[in-house]
């Protein structure tokens, strides 16, 4: 059990990627903090870690809420006595528009969640890591951060500020023994991207364009999470890890 005694805040936990990770590092001996805007879907969560002899809490968080974002840090660190690991991971895919027809609010919608939820995720949780000269911090970018995708502007922006803001925080805090890492999917099949499913035919295209040719599942992502996450990869900061099938060598 690799992360038996450890404490884990997962944002976006109750959903694909995020609810992949909690099951299974929970698996793995941790107590884990599933932190979601969306309490039915958290509990369950919760729910199901526990009937699997897990231990988790839910808390209904926003990660667009820096309040809120703090209170999921202190409330993990008080009742648990650290936190050593924060996924960094709850976001949201954006209205399919050219940058002209964008609404200011729509671009912050995205942008928000995907990018500022990260830095308040890392700015609550340095404090605490700082004292306990240990920590290690993954945020979820996407292979969207790394190249460009009509009608996906704020995303592509948020997604590319998470591989650079992931650098910037591993130099700040390295010494203090904190890692801070990303993962940057491909296309994974969880709601997010469900409205791309609607026109089959661009689906096929969409979800087999990688070198494996198939859609990504969430718990390769998880597995990838566990590790950066892990002392495996205790000499492993300031990076991005693609967990894309080779979509970007595609
Ligand atoms: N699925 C993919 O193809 C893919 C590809 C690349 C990157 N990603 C990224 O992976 C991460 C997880 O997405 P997923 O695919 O599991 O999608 P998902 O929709 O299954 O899960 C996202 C979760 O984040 C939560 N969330 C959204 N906004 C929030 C907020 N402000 N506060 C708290 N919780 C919030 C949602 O309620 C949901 O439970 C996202 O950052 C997404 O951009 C996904």
């Amino acid at each position: 059990m690799k992360f038996q005694g450890k404490n884990v805040l997962i944002t976006g936990g109750a959903s694909g990627i995020g609810q992949a990770t909690a099951l299974r590092v929970a698996e793995e001996g941790a107590f884990v903090l599933v932190c979601d805007k969306n309490r039915e879907k958290g509990e369950a969560v919760r729910d199901e870690i526990k009937e699997r002899r897990g231990k988790a809490e839910f808390l209904e968080v926003d990660t667009t809420d820096e309040r809120s974002v703090k209170e999921s840090i202190a409330f993990i660190v008080n009742e648990q006595g650290s936190l050593d690991v924060l996924f960094n991971n709850a976001g949201v895919g954006g209205q399919e528009k050219k940058l002209h027809e964008l609404s200011e609010e729509e671009w912050d919608r995205v942008v928000d969640t995907n990018l500022k939820g990260v830095f308040y995720g890392i700015k609550h949780a340095v404090p605490t890591m700082m004292n306990q000269e240990k920590g290690a911090i993954i945020n979820t970018s996407s292979v969207l951060g790394f190249k460009g995708k009509k009608r996906s502007g704020p995303y592509n922006a948020s997604k590319g500020g998470v591989v650079t803001l992931t650098k910037n925080a591993a130099l700040e805090y390295g010494r203090y023994g904190i890692r801070v890492n990303a993962v940057a999917p491909g296309v994974i099949d969880t709601p997010i991207v469900d409205t791309w499913r609607e026109d089959e035919r661009k689906w096929k295209i969409i979800s087999q364009a990688n070198a494996l040719g198939r859609l990504g599942q969430p718990h390769e992502v998880a597995e990838a999470v566990l590790f950066l996450a892990s002392d495996q990869a205790s000499f492993i900061t300031g990076e991005t890890l693609m967990v894309d099938g080779g979509g970007l060598t595609f």
